[in-house]
Formats: structure tokens, C-alpha cells, sequence
């Protein structure tokens, strides 16, 4: 199988059983914590246990790539004390969880606009990057200060400032080593948790042609029987691409050889 990302609005890609990339958003910490009257943070501390058990789910159903949604450019808006507590969290994950993403063969990527971060988490995610980079069981890539809008425009610009001769020429192709998911193809699957049935301005551009899947459970309760149950919805769409089902489904014709003609009625 090629390693190759492909694009799915330029060559049909290929559809396996089990999502080659599978991309979350991980939703519903704070109503997991309020059910349980403790403060909204409570349920992002145990949301990390769930990144922990998809992280070995993945690896054990040879899922190639794991993508999930931690902060989004809009999470800003919180108030401060829990985004403050979510970059402590980011911190303390990176260094307890390294080592052990390490020593599964896990290469770890963080995306998004990294320079809105301090200087040590900063220096974390480089470092944990570089650690990890030429593992292969897994890629997780963590979007953090992610948006899919900020992520079309940082490709755009990119692109621009390298080819100014060429503005108003570019292609799908021109643009797709920019965006922030270069290192990945498109996912196959997005599973959002926590009940809400929209994209939040997650992966925008390569979402184009996910299977959308949305669940009621909320994050800290996603476990791998979770998963397999949104694997198995996977495995029942028909992934079309544009195409008819009917052109899914035909046999490819059988080959005609001269020889084989009928000569009835000539004899
Ligand atoms: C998702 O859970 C985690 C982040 C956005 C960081 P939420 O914090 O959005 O949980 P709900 O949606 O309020 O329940
Ligand atoms: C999306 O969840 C972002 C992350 C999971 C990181 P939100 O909970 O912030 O999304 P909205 O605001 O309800 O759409
Ligand atoms: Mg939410």
C-alpha cells in the first residue's frame, strides 16, 4: 500500500476494513464532570485516560494514524482558569506519557498555531517530536490551538510567499504539502463524542471525504468497545467517492477473445 497521502477529490483512494487514519473529536469532559458534580477540569483529567486506551486500541487494530482535537483556536474563549488548567494538563501529559508513546513505537505530532504556547510546553512537543519521529506503529497527531479555517490559511500563505509568480494558478496539490496534516492522508473516519453532530472547525480541507460518526457517549466514558462499534458503522458505508453504487458493485467484464466467438448459424 502506498504511503503516500492522496487526495480524495483527485484519485479514488483505497478502503480498507479497518480506517487507515482515524480522526476525534474528544467531547463531553465537562457534562461527564458535571454528572458527577465535580468542577468541568475533573472530566479533562480522566479524558486523558480515554486518549490512553485509543492510543492501544488503535495500535492493537493496526489503525496507521490517530488524530485527536485537544484545544481548538475557539477554546480560548474559556474562561481562563480552565484553559490554564488545560496547558498545565498538556504539559504533565507530554511528560508522563512520552516515554511510554516512545517505547509502543508511537510517533507523536502536535499541530496547530504552536506560538500562542509558553516556551516550555513549547519545548516539550519539540522534543517529544524529535524522540519519536522515526516510530511507525502509530502516528498520533494532537491538534492543539487547531483550527481548519487557520489551517487553509497558513497553507495558503505558505504557498504564496514560496511561488508569488504563481498566485492565482495553484492547484489542490500546490496547497496540500502546507496544510498542518501533510505527514497523514485523509482520515477515513471521524468519530465525534459527547452528542454534538457538528465539525467545530476541526479538519475542514481533509475532511472532504471522512465517514462522519457521532456518538452520544461522552469522552471519558469512550473505551474500546466504543470504537469497535464505530469501526463496525464504518464497515457498512458504501464509500463512493462520487461514483454510482452500481459502478462499486459491477464485475469487472470478463475478457473477450477472438477465438471464442460464437460462429453458430455459420456452419
Ligand atoms: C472537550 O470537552 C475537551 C475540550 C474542548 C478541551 P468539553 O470541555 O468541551 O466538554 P463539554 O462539551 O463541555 O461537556
Ligand atoms: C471541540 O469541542 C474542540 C475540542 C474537542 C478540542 P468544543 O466543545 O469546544 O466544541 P463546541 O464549541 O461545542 O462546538
Ligand atoms: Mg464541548
Amino acid at each position: 500500500m502506498s504511503r503516500r497521502p492522496t487526495s480524495s477529490t483527485q484519485a479514488i483512494p483505497e478502503v480498507g476494513d479497518v480506517p487507515r487514519h482515524l480522526a476525534m473529536i474528544m467531547d463531553g469532559n465537562g457534562r461527564w464532570a458535571k454528572k458527577r458534580f465535580l468542577p468541568r477540569v475533573a472530566g479533562h483529567k480522566r479524558g486523558l485516560e480515554t486518549v490512553r486506551a485509543m492510543v492501544k486500541a488503535c495500535i492493537s487494530r493496526k489503525i496507521d494514524f490517530l488524530t485527536l482535537f485537544a484545544f481548538s483556536s475557539e477554546n480560548w474563549r474559556r474562561p481562563v482558569e480552565e484553559v490554564s488548567f488545560l496547558m498545565g494538563l498538556f504539559v504533565t501529559a507530554l511528560q508522563g506519557e512520552i516515554g511510554k508513546l516512545h517505547a509502543n513505537g508511537v510517533r507523536l505530532k502536535v499541530v496547530g498555531d504552536l506560538s500562542a504556547f509558553e516556551p516550555r510546553l513549547l519545548a516539550l512537543i519539540r522534543e517529544g517530536e524529535a524522540l519519536t519521529s522515526g516510530n511507525t506503529k502509530l502516528t498520533l497527531t494532537i491538534c492543539a490551538n487547531y483550527g481548519g479555517r487557520w489551517d487553509v490559511l497558513q497553507a495558503m500563505n505558505q504557498l504564496a510567499l514560496a511561488h508569488p509568480e504563481r498566485v492565482g494558478h495553484f492547484g489542490e496539490a500546490d496547497l496540500a504539502p502546507h496544510l498542518a496534516m501533510a505527514h497523514a492522508p485523509e482520515p477515513d473516519l471521524f468519530v465525534r463524542t459527547g452528542g454534538e453532530q457538528r465539525i467545530s472547525n476541526f479538519l475542514l480541507w481533509q475532511l472532504a471525504y471522512s465517514e462522519l460518526y457521532f456518538t452520544d457517549i461522552l469522552w471519558p466514558d469512550f473505551d474500546a468497545a466504543a470504537l469497535d462499534a464505530a469501526i463496525a458503522s464504518y464497515r457498512e458505508r458504501e464509500r463512493r467517492f462520487g461514483r454510482t453504487s452500481d459502478q462499486l458493485t459491477a464485475v469487472p467484464p470478463a475478457p473477450i477473445f477472438s477465438n471464442s466467438v460464437s460462429t453458430s448459424g455459420n456452419a
